[in-house]
């Protein structure tokens, strides 16, 4: 599959950058001022308490900081961070072993917590609850359960499904927080930040540019900036501004709101093949040839975001605005 520019998710060279341009602690976490007073304050009374910090679950669409924010509270909490996420936890041994062996009060980070299978979620609850594991040693009538004490941990959950998530398990957190598309304004500051750590002058103009075309998702900001910086290398004198950003941009086939030609396939489509819709999220899947996962996923989230979608009983719908967008006549209702 053709890499999308646009994509949330992480592609090939993100991974080693993204590294280098994670935030560390809160106050280098630029935006989702809301969660980030809660986290605060939760913070600061674990440590007063000399408790270890409540279960956190957070969740919202791919990109937008959920690793990293899992990676500033064990900073912020003074302790280390173990890594896993839920489809690379297969049996409940694995699981087991990595409990087994935390240091008390460490972070414990499962991404795609969704992903969990139900029998490795239900060796999760008494470890959340109470600190324990109940394994069962032997087999048949001779089979007898043990509890086996851990050391107190904080699970942060991250998920880009919280309808996925299993009300037992979700209920076992003590903190649910929701990461919200950036605007504007935190993604230029985003950008801004990045192009420091790069050694990539820009000015202010040319980060706005920039920011406005990053679907409010840092991740897309922070590739749109490296892909700009190549251009700016190569075809100007290394200086990113408005109008170098807008040009290299354009040629990625990004347009001015961050839409790319699959959105265009999918908006145009819906008008052209049904009249705007309501259309089913299977039809529109095989009228443009993508899995109806990855638009629910990945490209709708977005859309309605900016108003252009909607979701009804029926079936996904276009608004008025796609059709002014496209300069096209909106139909008589
Ligand atoms: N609040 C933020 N401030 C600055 N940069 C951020 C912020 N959130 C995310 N980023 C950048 O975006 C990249 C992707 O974030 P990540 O935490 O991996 O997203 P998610 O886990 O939600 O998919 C990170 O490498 C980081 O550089
Ligand atoms: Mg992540």
């Amino acid at each position: 599959m053709e890499e999308r520019v646009l994509s949330s998710e992480a592609i090939v060279n993100d991974l080693s950058f993204e590294q280098s341009l994670r935030p560390q602690t809160l106050s280098q976490y630029i935006g989702q001022d809301e969660v980030k007073k809660n986290l605060a304050v939760f913070i600061e009374a674990a440590k007063l308490r000399k408790e270890t910090l409540d279960h956190v679950l957070l969740y919202g669409p791919p990109g937008l900081g959920k690793t990293t924010l899992a990676v500033v509270i064990a900073n912020e909490m003074g302790v280390n961070v173990r890594t896993t996420s839920g489809p690379a936890i297969e049996r409940p041994g694995d699981l087991a072993a990595i409990l087994t062996s935390l240091e008390p009060g460490e972070v414990l980070f499962i991404d795609e917590i969704h992903r969990l299978p139900r029998a490795i979620e239900e060796v999760l609850y008494p470890a959340m609850e109470d600190y324990c594991l109940d394994i069962v040693i032997g087999k048949g009538p001779e089979s007898r359960s043990v509890r086996l004490d851990l050391p107190p941990f904080t699970l942060v959950g991250a998920t880009t499904r919280a309808g996925s998530v299993s009300a037992p398990l979700r209920d076992r957190f003590g903190v649910l927080s929701r990461l919200e598309y950036y605007t504007e304004d935190q993604l230029t500051n985003i950008v801004k930040r990045t192009a420091e750590i790069l050694d990539t002058e820009i000015d202010g103009q040319g980060a706005i540019e920039i920011a406005r075309r990053s679907r409010g998702t840092p991740r897309i900001a922070n590739r749109l900036l490296r892909r700009v910086r190549d251009f700016a290398q190569v075809r100007g004198d290394g200086i990113i501004t408005r109008q170098l950003a807008d040009q290299a941009l354009e040629l990625l086939q990004v347009d001015r709101l961050g839409l790319d030609n699959i959105d265009h396939k999918l908006l145009k489509g819906m008008i052209e093949k049904f009249r705007g819709g309501p259309v089913g999220l299977n039809t529109i899947a095989a009228s443009i040839g993508e899995e109806a996962m990855t638009i629910e996923d990945v490209y709708e989230p977005y859309l309605m975001q900016i108003g252009f979608l909607q979701r009804t009983p029926r079936g996904r719908m276009v608004t008025d605005l796609v059709y002014d967008y496209f300069h096209l006549e909106v139909p008589e209702k």
